[in-house]
């Protein structure tokens, strides 16, 4: 029987918790054995959890890293900003390296960190999960094989719904560059344009993006827009409690969304009842706070991209967040076909040219 691939998690929150949860339904798969985290909760309910030796849980990288190598890969969890900078030593220690996205938050760490991994002959592999879903895998081959013929155009965009919005990009993680390291358009949309670039190379000439043009801003949240009236806390002093969309109460409590952020400050204490979670939300839990009343530094909620190719093709991408569904569509145009599709029905059709038909196209799903 082949031994399973051992790995050590640098970041051992909710991310590396949903990648190491395969061994524990595919144990001759991989086995988790270490833990890094500078949280002693999350250390010990990841060591728990995975059965992990407690002299293999590190506080942070150094100790970890002057251990010697001891497993054959390293699960990077941490937050953005904080890719590049654990990242380094753990190369330089010989691991190769599943690493979140976006790998890196500007193009100095991007290029430190490729320079490194190329260096130390390591492999770093990017949380891109979108690249390896049936309906993207699905969209490529159809580019890969010519049937759509020469790529014109590829438009894209990204609908995030307003309550993700709220949770990660006002209330949460990931509100502000400041905070983060990376503006929404990175820390969400990084997997679309990934997924833009991806597809290209599947096209006749492979070609590259040379121009980038882009803007955005911010449509919805900042203190000048919040409602008359509207109190500081959901469930503590606001009278449009109920009718709020945003509401902590209806989105968190009454409808139980985002439970990895929204209770994580209540995380070691014990399985929180309802009333703890109100009392939480009207207090001190940032996920109570009235949407209006953060401070999201320069960030957009809303941005376009284009990308002009070396061949004269282009792509636009378009990410707005605060629709009513989260949904990511595209619409491939080629020379001899066209594909048009959405991510979340799993579906997308191809049209072929046929001028003898009376619409003068093909379709099949
Ligand atoms: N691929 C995807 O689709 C996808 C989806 C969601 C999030 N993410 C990415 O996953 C990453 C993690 O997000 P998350 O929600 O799991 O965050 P998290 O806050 O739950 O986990 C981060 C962990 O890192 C620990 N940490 C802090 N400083 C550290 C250090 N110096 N060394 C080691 N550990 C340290 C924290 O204590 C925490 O437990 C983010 O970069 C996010 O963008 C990717």
């Amino acid at each position: 029987m082949q031994k399973p691939l051992t790995a050590v998690l640098v970041g051992a929150g909710n991310r590396a918790d949903v990648y190491a949860r395969v061994s524990l339904s595919h144990p001759d798969k991989l086995k988790i054995v270490g833990i890094v985290d500078p949280d002693p909760v999350r250390r010990g309910l990841m060591r728990d959890k995975y059965n992990v030796d407690e002299q293999n849980c590190f506080e942070n990288v150094g100790e970890f890293v002057s251990r010697g190598r001891f497993a054959d890969a390293v699960i990077n969890g941490t937050m953005d900003k904080l890719h590049v900078k654990t990242s380094l030593p753990i190369l330089e220690a010989g691991y190769d390296m599943l690493l979140e996205k976006p790998f890196a938050v500007n193009e100095a760490e991007m290029n430190e960190l490729v320079m490194t991994a190329r260096c130390h002959n390591r492999r770093v592999v990017v949380c891109h999960v979108l690249r390896y879903t049936d309906f993207y895998r699905a969209v490529r081959s159809h580019v890969d094989s010519g049937e759509l013929g020469d790529i014109i155009s590829v438009e894209m965009c990204e609908h995030v719904n307003y309550h993700h919005m709220a949770v990660s990009y006002v209330r949460g993680k990931w509100r502000s560059e400041e905070m983060c390291g990376a503006p929404m358009l990175l820390a969400k949309s990084c997997h679309d344009i990934d997924i833009m670039l991806w597809l290209m190379k599947g096209a006749a000439s492979s070609p590259s993006p040379v121009f980038v043009s882009s803007f955005g801003g911010d449509f919805q949240f900042g203190p000048s827009r919040k409602p008359d009236g509207a109190g500081t806390r959901c469930m503590a002093d606001c009278p449009l409690m109920n009718e709020c969309i945003f509401s902590a109460k209806a989105n968190y409590l009454d409808a139980v969304r985002w439970t990895q952020y929204v209770w994580k400050p209540l995380e070691g204490k014990g399985e929180p009842t309802y009333e703890d979670k109100a009392r939480s939300l009207a207090t001190d839990n940032p996920y109570g706070r009235c949407v209006w009343d953060f401070d999201r530094g320069a960030n957009v909620d809303h941005q376009s991209v284009m990308i002009s190719f070396s061949n004269g093709a282009v792509g636009t991408f378009s990410m707005t967040g605060g629709s009513a569904k989260s949904e990511r569509n595209i619409h491939i145009v080629g020379t001899r076909g066209e594909l048009k599709g959405t991510f979340e029905d799993s579906r997308y059709v191809v049209r072929t040219m046929a001028p003898s038909t009376r619409t003068g196209y093909e379709e099949r799903e």
